[in-house]
């Protein structure tokens, strides 16, 4: 079974690959989150947990779903982490929740996609997002061939400043920079309610037909970048920036 959390569409797109490649069922934590199912799970003894990097590691929401939930026969667990460029020492926090679900770790895999944490950076325009997906693909065939074979991924780097980056940074990230508040649409903005149904956590909901966010947020990105007509910025950070989405 493959389970992917995706915000903006790179993650789905590995999930679903790979999904085809070992011709493995596909389900979408986002949607169990967002509707707070917790339901146990059946699986096929194999779970492979694809997602964004989110601070050095695989996202919190997605982290605190796996806990929660009984996953029924499964026995072994890869990570197939996407990212803007690093994943960070996200291995060892993966282990560890492995440990704790009784999985057997079989690694995490690194695979770089189109940046899209336009809260913080910049994300590519699409020509060069799409040449970055193109270099992504004989990775995730490895990936997929990988799973199939059984076998354990490669060690990822682990440095120093992974290490540090994954275990200081990430805390202080979450408590210092995910904050709903600088989200604000403009005139742009047509009312159709997309941002609303893409929110995982049911953050948004529309007064007089305008979004507005509570405190509940991830920074997934997928309001800001999925609205059709670009009327959402986050604050200032965000003002010119090509949005970026795959799908
Ligand atoms: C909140 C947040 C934190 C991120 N942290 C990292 C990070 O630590 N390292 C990195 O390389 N990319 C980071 N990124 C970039 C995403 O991991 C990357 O673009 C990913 O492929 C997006 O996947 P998605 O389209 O499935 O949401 C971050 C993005 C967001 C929104
Ligand atoms: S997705 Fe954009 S246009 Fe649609 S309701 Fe949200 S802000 Fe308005
Ligand atoms: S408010 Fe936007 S960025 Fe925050 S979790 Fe919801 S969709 Fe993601």
């Amino acid at each position: 079974m493959i389970l992917y959390f995706s915000g903006t569409g790179n993650s789905r797109y590995i999930a679903r690959k790979i999904a085809a490649e070992l011709d493995d069922e596909i389900v979408n934590v986002g949607d169990k989150i967002k509707s707070g199912n917790n339901d146990p799970v059946k699986t096929n003894g194999r779970l492979i947990i694809v997602t964004p990097t989110y601070a050095w590691r695989i996202p919190k929401i997605v982290e605190i779903w796996i806990r929660e939930v009984d996953f029924q026969g499964a026995e072994k667990a890869w990570f197939v982490m996407d990212c803007g460029s690093e994943i960070g020492n996200a291995a060892k926090y993966n282990l560890r929740l492995c440990v704790d679900k009784k999985f057997e770790y079989m690694g995490t895999a690194q695979i770089v996609m189109p940046e899209n944490y336009i809260a913080m950076f910049n994300s590519p325009e699409k020509k060069v997002a799409e040449r970055i997906v193109e270099k992504a693909n004989p990775f995730i065939k490895k990936v997929s061939d990988t799973i199939k074979a059984g076998n354990p991924f490669k060690k990822p780097r682990n440095n120093v400043y992974d290490r540090f980056m994954s275990s200081a940074v990430n805390p202080l990230f979450y408590k210092f920079s995910v904050k709903a508040k600088p989200f604000r649409a403009n005139d742009k903005c047509v009312s159709c309610g997309l941002c609303v149904r893409l929110c995982p956590l049911n953050n948004i909901r529309l007064e007089k037909g305008k979004p507005v966010w509570e405190n509940n947020c991830t920074h997934c990105m997928a309001c800001i970048a999925h609205c059709p007509t670009e009327a959402i910025e986050y604050g200032k950070k965000s003002v010119g920036k090509p949005r970026y989405h795959l799908d």
